[in-house]
């Protein structure tokens, strides 16, 4: 590894700037950890698009109907039927993209059936998730409104499964083309004459299982075809994404690929769940380990993937887009309501900012991530499910999310640190030690971005038993000043609540600047955000 310094060096340093005061004090874990890392300002991997930080909204549970979506006519305040302390808080995060109606639900999803009057829309059961009748309430124009409100670019998931190209194509005329034509004056006629001018749209989901059950080259023809009739109809190409694997299957991308001709997609998804084998905030060490440890396996999917598209597509054309993620815990499917309703802890913000991590790691392989998904389902930003009268909630996840906004824009550096590379033939399988070798010990995790004056760093220690120093070189910039926010619980299992909403958020942390050194301790289960003035 490339050091730019020694300890005793660094403890030169350390001693002008003040650092005896950044020893690991009060109530963190018995044992502490000396890292060392280096940020090579002078190697630049990639802009880390906003489009990274994108969100998945589904028909599921509870995360549009009663979360997202609770009608005008609703006691909950809301703004135009849309809860609004939620549209407050994902405003304040920024959401870039949000992926919807699916999901599963997209590939039985009729979108003629969302529009309209309401009383008229038809009902119809939601056969992917709970089996109850939906009244399409939300709809096209609905997932617009909400869209404008927070200031998320729309993504929408057409119906391969039940659906055909004509269905696609009619709802981009819908929304996109101007006026004159019986489709975009339907649009007018239903409140909306200005165009949507929406931009991406997915060409079914998970074709190789919910959507479809199809081999990938019938996959790829179903594409073609759609894609032959998916024009541009307004101000807006559509930006067409095809169904790719789910993990790291190559061979759906080769078979794919293989078949796919001349007509490749402008974007291609891949899904990777990280799941985990306990309850939301059951979960012991162990458990959280073997889940920290599917990340490196995500990161080389990733890098796997865009290699297999390179193959295609040398100029990166395709944008490799990791569609659905995020943390799948082992979770009661105890009706309709609550279906895939999740708690997220300070174990899941440990793992949200892994994989943010990653995508900063690899912003040149990149083009967008989903988390999967925005509201009470999954991995989720906002809880809703509330008792009465209290207001929604802010998840652990959010405030993971919102450590790395300072990020966005700006040009993802690479990191060197002495954390050892996991071996990924054990790592992420919950070794056993009497069985198989026991799963290894996550480590440190480091990415950081720079525009112009400004470089942000953020530090994460997954352990739950040891406190981290990290004695970060700068190679190629020198730091005049630096603040940082931790986000920390030495509870991995704590969480916000609606009695305790903002037990977890993050606070103000020391961190030492100096000439090209940063230093910083970083508790047990901590995420940590530096940003630095540097020259
Ligand atoms: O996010 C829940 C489900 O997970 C989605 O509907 C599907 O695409 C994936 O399998």
């Amino acid at each position: 590894m490339a050091h730019a310094f020694t300890r005793r060096q660094f403890a030169r340093a350390g001693a002008v700037a003040g650092l005896a005061s950044l020893l690991p004090r009060g109530n963190f874990a018995a044992t502490g950890a000396h890292k060392k890392a280096v940020i090579l300002a002078d190697q630049e991997i990639g802009v880390v698009r906003p489009e990274f930080h994108g969100h998945f909204a589904e028909h599921l549970g509870s995360c549009v109907y009663g979360g997202i979506w609770v009608g005008p006519q609703s006691p909950i305040p809301n703004i135009n039927g849309c809860r609004k302390d939620l549209v407050a808080y994902l405003k304040e995060l920024g959401v870039p993209v949000l992926r919807w109606p699916g999901g599963c639900y997209a590939d039985d999803y009729h979108w003629r059936d969302g529009i309209g009057p309401v009383a008229k829309r038809p009902k119809h059961v939601n056969t992917s998730w709970g089996g109850y009748v939906e009244d399409n309430s939300f709809g096209t124009h609905e997932f617009i409104t909400f869209c404008r409100l927070i200031g998320a670019e729309p993504y929408f998931a057409a119906n391969v499964g039940t659906g055909s190209p004509k269905e696609m194509r009619d709802w981009m005329e819908y929304c996109n083309y101007p006026s004159g034509s019986t489709l975009s004056d339907e649009r007018t006629a239903n409140g909306s004459p200005e165009p949507f001018n929406v931009r991406y749209w997915g060409v079914g989901n998970e074709l190789w299982g919910c959507g479809g059950n199809f081999r990938p080259e019938a996959a790829a023809a179903e594409f073609r075809h759609y894609a032959t009739f998916a024009r541009r109809f307004g101000e807006v190409a559509p930006f067409l994404v095809g169904c790719g694997p789910s993990n790291d299957d190559s061979a759906w991308t080769r078979g794919f690929m293989d078949a796919i001709g001349n007509r490749l997609p402008n974007g291609y998804s891949m899904h990777y769940y990280e799941r985990g084998s306990m309850a939301p905030t059951e979960f012991t060490p162990q458990a959280a380990y073997t889940q920290f440890n599917l990340f490196p396996r995500v990161e080389a999917a990733v890098i796997h993937q865009r290699a297999l598209l390179d193959g295609y597509d040398p100029t990166r054309r395709i944008g490799l887009i990791l569609d659905e993620w995020g943390v799948w815990d082992q979770i009661p499917r105890s009706g309709p309501e609550r279906g895939l309703w999740q708690q997220s802890t300070m174990r899941s913000a440990v793992a949200a900012a892994l994989g943010l991590n990653i995508f900063n790691r690899q912003a040149d392989k990149l083009y967008m991530g989903n988390i999967a998904q925005m509201v009470n389902v999954l991995q989720s930003v906002i809880l809703t499910d509330g008792p009465a009268g209290k207001t929604s909630v802010r998840t652990t996840t959010y405030w993971a999310f919102m450590l790395f906004k300072p990020h966005r824009g700006k040009t993802a550096l690479r990191v060197e640190s002495d954390a050892p590379p996991l071996p990924l033939e054990i790592a992420g399988r919950g070794g056993r030690s009497d069985v198989t070798p026991p799963e290894p010990k996550p480590d440190l995790s480091i990415s950081a971005s720079r525009q112009g004056s400004e470089l942000v760093a953020t530090f994460v220690n997954p352990r739950h038993d040891v406190d981290m120093t990290v004695d970060c070189a700068l190679r190629g910039v020198s730091a005049k000043k630096a603040q940082a926010q931790i986000l920390h619980d030495s509870d991995m299992n704590a969480s916000n609540s609606f009695d305790n909403p903002d037990r977890l958020m993050p606070r103000p942390h020391e961190v030492a600047a100096e000439g090209n050194r940063i230093r910083i301790t970083l508790p047990a289960m901590s995420v940590a955000t530096v940003t630095a003035q540097v020259a």
